[in-house]
């Protein structure tokens, strides 16, 4: 099987290169569970841009750079942000319906929410349930064009690379799968490959990901050789909702971006105390405190409260979050919402220039997976799903410029099963997943320690060490090879925290509570080990 472009992910970032490319190329899509499992399905907020009179471009380049502590590129921020309003004009012409509220004057307008760290309302939604509107806006055109196929339940391996088959180019040349019906493993080949693989938020026992988010892109990039930065950087969302039965379920920023208060649980505020900002300070801040509370209090969870609106308003605003609450037996009109924080996005992975290309020639990262320099050390609400529109937007403008010039691939060599078995003990990795999840959590969270990170670092060579071994040995699974990634993972993140002998962003350690004067990015190489 060739194809002129094979885009492993099916969210925002992939859904929408394929259809920017799609006129002019052959296309595969992969996604190695449902099209519609990925972190996009479940975005709530919006999507950040500069659509309002009274807001500027240069004020959505400034709260970004604020909120990522002097490590965004200045550069990468400024596109992206120009990129913003012809982006969402792009999704609309797709079809997309973003909510609209008539003013007083009876004028129809585009609803903009605001979330922290942002100073005007320029968060453009569907609702509250925006990511499940791009999802639907999007898949139906793909699953309607000739020139795309759809892989589900296909999950990427590893790239296959000129460098690997021992030939005279380092291209990257396809990839293999399994496919987890059938247990087949097969090549595709591809003038291109996309990374669109998304974030590794269940690297985290607490986690607002779904369960496909295993990092699986990172690790494959880097296996092919690839640089990762800034993998210390991951940022736990302040408000997980706080129940038994709620997997993982958001309460969107936007809830206190329309005047939700966070409350003790003596139902009294605390966020002024943290930052001028309060409730709309950038989230590692909001994160931190709560964490602070929580730990002084000895307290499950802390409280989110918008009680003060009308159920009307709250209803209009958040149906999806209003009919979930209720659901588990809360009703946000009445009464607070229990919320913990939990890990929610994965600010660094595979270093990206503007285009989307990353150091191996035909291989690019678009998305979460990838580090363009917009986040730094702190993503700001609602500009990650711009991100993937603006950088597939920019890597298909140069793949399209590129087609006709790169040669089909040669044939790739089937996949080697000729030393492995079955597994004996599929128990060794139920096992070592919750042991990672678990240590990543209580070593490796929102607030670290030097002690911590050895700690974590000790564990986490053993688990690599076990994962290999068995790798080597026995037929892959759909979870084998998520453990494998997902380790790695967790490795690239408490190495790059040990790097960071400071505080910075998302990245808080006691042990050096301070900024250093000069902020500079965490590049790991795997030619450096
Ligand atoms: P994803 O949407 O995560 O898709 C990843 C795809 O890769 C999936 O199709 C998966 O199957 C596939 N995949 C992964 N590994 C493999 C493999 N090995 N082989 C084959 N396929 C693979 N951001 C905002 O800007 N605004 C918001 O309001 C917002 N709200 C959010 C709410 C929640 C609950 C969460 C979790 C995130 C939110 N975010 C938000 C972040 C944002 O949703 C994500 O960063 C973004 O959707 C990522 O899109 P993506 O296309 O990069 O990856
Ligand atoms: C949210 O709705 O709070 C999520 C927004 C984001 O992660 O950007």
């Amino acid at each position: 099987m060739t194809y002129d472009v094979l885009i492993i992910g099916s969210g925002a970032a992939g859904l929408s290169l394929a259809l920017e490319l799609a006129e002019h190329a052959k296309i595969a899509i992969l996604s190695k569970a449902a099209l519609e499992c990925g972190n996009t399905q479940y975005a709530q907020g919006g999507i950040s841009a500069v659509l309002a009179e009274d807001d500027s471009l240069d004020s959505h380049v400034e709260d970004t750079l604020n909120a990522g502590a002097g490590l965004c590129d200045p550069d990468i921020v400024n596109f992206t942000v120009s990129q913003g309003p012809e982006r969402i004009a792009w999704l609309i012409e797709q079809g997309m319906k973003f909510t609209q509220l008539t003013d007083l004057k009876g004028n129809i307008n585009y609803h903009l929410t605001r979330e922290g760290g942002h100073s005007h309302r320029r968060v453009i939604h569907a609702e509250d349930a925006t990511g499940r509107a791009i999802v639907s806006t999007l898949l139906p055109k793909v699953k309607a064009h000739p020139n795309i196929d759809l892989l589900e339940y296909h999950i990427a391996i590893d790239l296959i690379t000129g460098t690997k088959l021992g030939l005279s180019t380092s291209r990257c040349l396809g990839a293999y799968l399994l496919n987890i019906n059938t247990d087949q493993i097969i090549a595709i080949g591809a003038r291109f490959v996309v990374l669109a693989t998304g974030g590794a938020g269940k690297a985290y026992l607490y986690t607002s990901n779904p369960d496909v988010a295993t990092g699986d892109g990172i690790a494959i990039a880097w296996r092919a050789g690839c640089r990762v930065a800034n993998m210390e950087f991951i940022q736990f969302h302040p408000t997980c909702l706080y129940h038994p039965d709620a997997k993982s379920f958001l309460i969107s920023e936007a809830v206190r971006g329309e005047g939700g208060k966070l409350l003790l649980p003596d139902g009294k505020p605390f966020m002024q105390r943290f930052d001028p900002r309060a409730e709309l300070a950038p989230r590692d801040i909001v994160a931190r405190a709560i964490d602070h509370e929580m730990k002084r209090l000895g307290s499950d969870c802390l409280f989110l409260d918008i009680t003060h609106k009308p159920k009307d308003f709250i209803v209009e605003h958040f149906p999806n979050i209003y009919n979930r609450c209720l659901a588990l037996g809360i009703n946000m009109n009445k009464q607070p919402i229990p919320v913990v924080p939990a890990a929610h996005y994965t600010c660094g992975g595979v270093m990206t220039d503007r285009h989307g290309r990353t150091d191996i020639e035909g291989l690019y990262a678009t998305g979460e997976v990838a580090f363009t320099g917009l986040h730094g050390a702190n993503r700001m609400a609602s500009n990650s799903l711009l991100e993937c529109l603006v950088f597939a937007h920019a890597a298909s403008l140069d793949i399209l410029a590129q087609l006709n010039d790169i040669p089909a691939p040669p044939p790739l060599p089937a996949w080697d099963e000729s030393r492995v078995t079955d597994s004996d003990e599929e128990v060794v990795v139920s096992h070592n997943w919750d042991e990672l999840r678990r240590f990543m959590w209580d070593y490796v969270g929102i607030v670290r320690t030097t002690k911590r990170l050895q700690r974590a670092k000790r564990r986490v060579d053993l688990l690599h060490n076990e994962i290999q071994e068995y790798y080597s040995n026995f037929r892959i699974s759909n979870d084998l090879l998520e453990l494998r990634n997902l380790t790695l993972v967790a490795d690239l993140i408490i190495r790059s925290a040990q790097l960071r002998s400071e505080s910075r962003g998302l990245h808080y350690t006691l042990d050096y509570p301070e900024n250093s004067a000069i902020a500079q990015n965490t590049i790991l190489s795997p030619s450096i080990h």
